[in-house]
């Protein structure tokens, strides 16, 4: 496994490094034919798990975000960030950081950043895929929509990892529970939970 697996859990983002390395692992194992595809950059913590993968499997990853943040990373809200903020515009400004990232870690071969909303992207993305992860905003409406615009895509045999699946409403928002367990009733089955992050195998 590379060294560069430890340097990524300093990454600024919303991942434990031990779900980054079970990201990692999937898309070791499962990225190998075509391409993944993430939903929700950021900062690329979660990108450079499943970017280093690709690079050792000579795949490559497509990260898509519209980079002007989720509900709760807006300005005053809970996780804002003012390093974040193009305050010239007034808005948040995740893709600067992004691309430095992507740089700083060698990882630009691998990486592919589109900045775009996930269901505007889906149209755009014909092909299989082999790896899926769902990390963007977790309202009801844009989970579903997330799962909806690429279940499809993902070949017989990859996988769709989801993050933030939290049991009770006390622990955190329900909607990636919801799409989580949709997805067990439409031919997916778990291969490994670690903490929040679950990574789910298409069986048909
Ligand atoms: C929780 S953060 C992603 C964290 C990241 N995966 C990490 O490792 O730190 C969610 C991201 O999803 C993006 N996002 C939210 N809704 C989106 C949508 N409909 N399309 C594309 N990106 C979206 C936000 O801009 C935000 O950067």
């Amino acid at each position: 496994m590379s060294n560069f697996l430890k340097e990524f859990d300093a990454i600024k983002g919303f991942l434990a490094h031990e779900e980054g390395i079970l990201l990692y692992e999937m898309a070791k194992q499962y990225c190998t034919k075509s391409f993944a595809v993430e939903i929700g950059s950021y900062c690329g913590k979660s990108a450079c798990y499943i970017g280093q993968a690709c690079k050792e499997n000579g795949t490559y990853l497509v990260t898509i975000d519209h980079h002007r943040g989720s509900e709760e990373q807006q300005f005053g809200a809970e996780y804002f960030d003012p390093e974040e903020y193009d305050y010239k515009n007034n808005r948040v400004d995740t893709l600067p950081t992004l691309t430095k990232n992507i740089a700083k870690y060698k990882l630009n071969s691998h990486i592919k950043a589109i900045v775009d909303n996930s269901k505007s992207a889906s149209k755009k993305i014909n092909s299989e895929i082999d790896f899926l992860f769902i990390d963007g905003s977790h309202t009801f409406e844009s989970a579903r929509n997330d799962y909806e615009s690429w279940k499809n895509k993902i070949r017989t045999g990859g996988i769709l990892s989801i993050h933030d699946i939290y049991d009770s409403e006390l622990e955190g928002g329900q909607a990636p529970k919801e799409i989580y367990e949709k997805a067990m009733t439409e031919g997916f089955k778990l291969v490994k939970r670690v903490n929040s992050l679950v990574a789910l195998k298409k069986i048909t």
